[in-house]
């Protein structure tokens, strides 16, 4: 774990909101980062994912902005602990905790090969949800107040053929989220669940099918954090994904099954690590 950091005023100086994102190394975390910083330029950042040399870039862009570099991998509890009891003891609680790594590849339960990866987009997708939260939670609920939002997904809403890993962790997440919202509601924290649709990023750079409504990530960027800011509790992005997601949880079985058997399915990994 490493942090050197860009635009280092002491706590005393930074004003603006104290900010954390996991996987903000690129696409969507990156984008969030942006956004945050364009808005509080003055907030303080706690960027975590493992690709040190790309958090460095993203930090030096959010210049004013001062900013910590946790370059850990999110399955990492004990590393993930160490950076949250760092932060903390630096900037206070954070604001805002967005949970936003995320892995993403398709996987046949047929394909005894693909039993790493489902063991492993659980792991990141679900488990280190918990994970990050939790190593933020007891500093934000000692003051009584913040806000925790987590990146679920569209493909969370029903289950879609060669995604089972991918969408069974989007679902357990959205699910997570609201008992944690319900959890969290009496200690003053905020729970906000962001869904997206199809926004372009490194992850999506690898579908190779038809995209609806595909965003760019900036765009994105700037709905999810008017969404955080307002506290909303769940949120598709974008817009019209929304019709899409109530329409998907509302279609019975025998006409869902005969709409998305067929659907294009996600590559899968073979050999390959995630
Ligand atoms: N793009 C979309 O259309 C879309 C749609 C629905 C949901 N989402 C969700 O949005 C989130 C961000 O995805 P994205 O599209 O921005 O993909 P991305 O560009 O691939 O970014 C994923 C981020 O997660 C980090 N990450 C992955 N595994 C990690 C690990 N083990 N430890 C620490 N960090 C890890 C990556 O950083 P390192 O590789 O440096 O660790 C990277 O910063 C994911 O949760 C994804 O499921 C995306």
């Amino acid at each position: 774990m490493t942090e050197p950091d860009a635009g280092c005023p002491s706590p005393a100086q930074a004003a603006g909101p104290r900010v954390v994102i996991t996987g903000a190394s690129s696409g969507l975390g990156e984008a969030l980062a942006l956004e945050y910083a364009r808005r509080h330029p003055r907030a303080v950042f706690a960027l975590v994912a493992r690709r040190h040399d790309l958090l460095a870039l993203v930090a030096e862009r959010l210049a004013p902005a001062t900013v910590r570099t946790f370059a850990l991998d999110i399955t990492d509890r004990d590393a993930l602990n160490d950076a949250a009891e760092r932060f903390v003891a630096e900037f206070g609680a954070p604001d805002i905790v967005i949970a936003n790594a995320g892995i993403s590849a398709g996987t046949l339960t047929a394909e005894r090969a693909d039993a790493p990866v489902f063991r492993r987009i659980i792991d990141v997708n679900v488990v280190a949800l918990f994970d990050t939260f939790a190593a933020f939670l007891p500093a934000m609920r000692a003051e009584g107040r913040g806000t925790l939002a987590g990146i679920a997904s569209v493909a969370g809403i029903r289950g879609l053929p060669g995604a089972g890993a991918y969408s069974a962790s989007k679902s357990a997440a959205i699910t997570y989220l609201e008992s944690l919202r319900l959890e969290e509601r009496e200690h003053g924290i905020r729970v906000v669940t962001i869904a997206p649709g199809y926004i372009r990023t490194p992850m999506t750079a690898a579908n190779h099918y038809r995209m609806p409504f595909l965003m760019p990530a900036d765009a994105f960027a700037r709905r999810a954090v008017g969404a955080i800011d307002a506290g909303r509790s769940f949120v598709v992005i974008p817009r019209p994904m929304r019709v899409v997601a109530l329409v998907l949880r509302a279609l019975p079985n025998w006409l869902y099954d005969a709409l998305f058997a067929r659907a294009p399915r996600k590559a899968r990994i073979t050999g390959g690590s995630t």
